[in-house]
């Protein structure tokens, strides 16, 4: 079949078989590649956020808690906006209200934590036991699916760096009254210095994760395909005027001589291939002349 095509078609058909392996391959790469850029985006925007909400943290510790810590003890209500912890989950709570941020999700998920809600599911134990295995390990980050969809988080570990931090989570014995009044003496007591105690997440839904990254896929595929579009256009031009039409001419030519027609030689202005071919055949023609005038000359009269 392949025999019956002609040179046009024998050309785009390579290069369509090329286009596809092309576009298959490197569909394939920068799929990947686009997925761990915007994995890499998402990982360096969260652990800034991350540092933020532990300078919130710092911030609480340094200088709103020394100003209310009396009150702790004497008053009956407990003053959560002490608690660092706290006051990084509500400074998040204002960030998320605004718009590039309502789909990012912050939680100090604690193993045997104060406030329950900040419990450890069984995806975020794993994690934090990762991190206790592995004190070198800065960050983690990955995809994990929940029933409400999937999710990329970004964690890091949250360690008990500061004796301060155990007045409310050592001992329930030395814990202020009025946390115990709130918070009862069952939970988030008996962490120790130094250790990691959870894991400080930040996740945002996947499909935000991974949308930017298909929509530069599917520009680049598509400015590769324009490309080879428009280099599949200049190629048959270039074939139809360099080879085809010449070569046409030729057969053209060829055919006339044959018959007998003799005069005209064949002209072709270019030096390239079939300008060579041209020479040649206009010298089998003057060739041809010459052995048809010696037969002519020898012919008896
Ligand atoms: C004044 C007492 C107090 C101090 C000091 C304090 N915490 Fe807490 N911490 C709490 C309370 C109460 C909560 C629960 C707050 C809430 O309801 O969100 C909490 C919550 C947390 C949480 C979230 C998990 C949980 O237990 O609910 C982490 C993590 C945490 N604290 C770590 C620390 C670290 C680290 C320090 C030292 C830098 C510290 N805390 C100092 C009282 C305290």
């Amino acid at each position: 079949m392949l025999k019956n095509l002609k040179l046009g078609m024998k050309l785009n058909l390579i290069l369509l078989i090329v286009l596809f392996v092309t576009v298959g391959v490197n569909g394939l790469i920068l799929s990947n590649v686009l997925k761990k850029n915007a994995e890499q985006e998402v990982t360096s925007k969260a652990l800034v956020l991350i540092e933020t909400m532990d300078s919130v943290r710092d911030y609480t510790r340094l200088q709103i808690d020394p100003e209310l810590s009396d009150r702790l003890e004497q008053e009956d209500q407990f003053l959560p906006q002490t608690v660092p912890g706290y006051s990084a989950r509500e400074v998040f709570e204002y960030l998320r209200k605004r718009e590039a941020y309502n789909d990012y999700f912050y939680k100090e998920a604690t193993l045997n934590p104060t406030n329950l809600r900040d419990k450890t599911d069984k995806f975020e134990t794993k994690v934090v036991k990762k991190f206790r295995r592995n004190p070198d390990l800065k960050t983690q980050h990955g995809f994990r699916s929940l029933q409400s969809g999937d999710l990329f988080y970004v964690a890091r570990p949250i360690t008990i760096k500061k004796e301060s931090c155990l007045r409310c989570h050592g001992r329930p014995e030395t814990a202020p009254k009025s946390q115990l009044a709130t918070y009862g003496s069952e939970n988030g007591f008996g962490w120790k210095l130094n250790e990691i105690v959870g894991a400080q997440t930040i996740s945002v839904p996947s499909g935000r994760v991974l949308a930017d990254a298909r929509k530069l896929q599917f520009v680049v595929i598509g400015v590769l395909t324009a490309g080879f579009f428009l280099a599949v256009i200049a190629l048959n031009l270039f074939l139809k005027f360099a080879v085809v039409s010449p070569i046409k001419e030729m057969a053209a030519w060829s055919r006339e001589v044959s018959t007998g027609n003799l005069n005209a030689d064949y002209e072709h202005q270019a030096n390239d291939e079939i300008g060579t071919l041209a020479s040649s055949v206009n010298r089998l023609k003057v060739s041809m002349e010459m052995a048809i005038n010696m037969l002519k000359q020898n012919l008896p009269k």
